[in-house]
């Protein structure tokens, strides 16, 4: 039975309370268990479907298919032209069906829908990008100086067969972001999404297959981290795993792929110095330092959730970044002009209310925020007052720990050479932010600053065309930029004795 015959309509709901299924080899199918879990809608408790739960077995039978599809070269072997045509439909049904995308984001893991509505350009533009690498592929021809007459080259051929995890923070983002490079570069995948957000993976499944790209190429198979996705992650035949979420989880991981040395990416957690200095444009600065470490309800890995303020400026600057938090609209991401959501689970709000207590305890002051909130609807749902920590010095655990809620911990400076030194002292590498009109000042700590990204009177932009990573414990290689293709790609090199 091919995906079409399975489901009644093609608008099938995901979002219906009923079954959703994984994606083996072209078809829907349960899971061999039986199993199932329950996505849940964070906003309102509500349950939105059943999702068959993924084991061993079915990664087993999963990246079995994903081999075959490797091996024959149905993906590998077409010609670029082909792949690009089928992945740039594959980029027009995520522009036609965003609205419905982003909505189901929006009830699965409930980040507010003006802002899962906002990622219709970065989701398209992403998935057009990597079509656009399809024809792009290349190796080089290299002079040697070996005596004699020697040709040598190098090819750039598909790693093979992709396992990609990823977390639920952003999760049609997440989605495109890995399997349209691996498509990109001609390897086959099979993606284990979150348990916490799965439906929007297992839909875009479906558009691929809906553009064309052949049964077996990408395989969806939602379960449980510590079994679906650890199975992934020890997998023999699986060559490379691309892998975004917690940095223990990252550790894991890497220590599973050991048994066939996998090629491993590594996109992991943060704590992002955001750092303003006296001379910055406050008017930008205010709403810029708040967004950075509050958007999304903190749930991103490179929130500037260290907010370094220097000392002149810090009484004011911090009263004015607390009026913004206060003024933010919290609620069900579904309703109008709301600009923060929920927090993902119940685990999720647990630990972000935990470090509340964790930081009182610790001496730091709740300037604002600092609870659940629970009026009317609220109660229903995982959500949490935007909050910022003040007195915070850096040894502190809620300066040094990735919280992953709407928490910002700021942090006064006076030495802005000594400053250098601080923002670099925490074992995490991803993001940066430094608000200043000195331009000299500027380029100074975008090089002194080890992190990934540093973004200079701005924060959080992200463009398919500029590389994101991390440095340190943030994880290694990049994702987006050429740089990407790379992490799917092994060089070859060849020697021809021409004489
Ligand atoms: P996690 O890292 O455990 O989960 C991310 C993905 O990895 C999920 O698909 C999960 O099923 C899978 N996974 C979990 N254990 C695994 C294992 N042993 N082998 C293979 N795959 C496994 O993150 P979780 O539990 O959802 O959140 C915990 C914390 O992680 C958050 O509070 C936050 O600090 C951090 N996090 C960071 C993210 C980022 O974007 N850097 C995204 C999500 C979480
Ligand atoms: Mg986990």
């Amino acid at each position: 039975m091919t995906v079409d015959e399975q489901t009644s309509t093609p608008q099938h709901s995901f979002s219906d309370g009923g079954l959703k299924r994984l994606l083996i080899d072209g078809r829907l199918v349960d899971a061999t268990s039986g199993r199932t879990f329950e996505s849940l809608n964070p906003a309102t408790g509500e349950l939105l479907a059943h999702v068959s739960e993924g084991d061993a077995t079915d990664i087993d039978l999963a990246v079995a298919a994903a081999r075959r599809a490797f091996d024959d070269g149905r993906w590998s072997q077409m010609k670029p032209f082909d792949r690009q045509t089928i992945l740039s439909r594959f980029a027009d049904l995520v522009d036609e069906r965003h609205d419905e995308i982003a909505r189901l984001d929006t009830l699965d893991m409930g980040m507010p829908l003006t802002r899962t509505m906002g990622n219709r350009r970065r989701a398209v533009g992403m998935m057009r990008f990597y079509a656009g690498l399809t024809t792009a592929l290349r190796g080089d021809t290299i002079e040697n100086s070996i005596p004699g007459d020697y040709l040598t080259y190098t090819l750039k051929e598909p790693v093979g067969v992709v396992g990609a995890i990823i977390p639920w923070n952003n999760p049609h983002i997440a989605f495109i972001w890995k399997v349209g490079a691996a498509l990109a570069a001609g390897c086959t995948v099979v993606l284990k999404p979150a348990e916490e957000a799965s439906l929007t993976a297992l839909l875009l499944g479906e558009l691929l297959l809906e553009a064309g790209v052949p049964d077996g190429v990408v395989n969806v198979v939602p379960g449980v981290g510590e079994i679906a996705g650890a199975a992934l992650a020890s997998h023999l035949d699986v060559d490379k795993i691309a892998f975004t979420g917690s940095t223990s989880t990252g550790q894991a991981i890497l220590r599973a792929s050991a048994g066939n040395l996998k090629r491993v990416t590594l996109e992991l957690g943060g704590k992002s110095p955001n750092i303003v200095f006296a001379d910055a444009d406050l008017d930008q600065a205010v709403p810029g330092a708040a967004l950075a470490a509050f958007g999304n309800s903190g749930q991103v890995c490179s929130a500037g959730t260290r907010l370094f303020v220097e000392r002149s400026i810090y009484e004011d600057f911090m009263h004015r970044v607390a009026e913004f938090a206060q003024g933010l609209n919290v609620g069900n991401g579904l309703s109008d002009g709301v600009q923060l959501g929920p927090v993902v689970s119940k685990t999720q709000l647990d630990r972000v209310v935990k470090y509340f207590d964790i930081g009182r305890d610790e001496g730091a002051t709740v300037l604002v925020g600092g609870e659940r909130l629970v009026a009317g609807e609220l109660s229903k749902g995982y959500f949490v007052a935007p909050t910022i920590f003040t007195d915070v010095r850096d040894d502190m655990r809620v300066a040094s720990e990735e919280i992953f809620g709407p928490v910002v911990s700021a942090i006064v400076f006076d030495d802005a050479e000594d400053l250098v030194r601080r923002a670099n002292a925490t074992s995490f590498g991803l993001g940066s932010g430094v608000w200043t009109q000195n331009v000299a000042k500027a380029h100074r700590f975008a090089k002194a600053i080890r992190a990934g990204s540093v973004w200079v009177n701005c924060y959080n932009l992200m463009d398919p065309a500029v590389p994101f990573g991390g440095y340190k414990m943030s994880g290694y290689g990049r994702e987006g930029g050429l740089e990407q293709l790379d992490e799917f790609l092994e060089t070859k090199a060849v020697w021809i004795k021409t004489s």
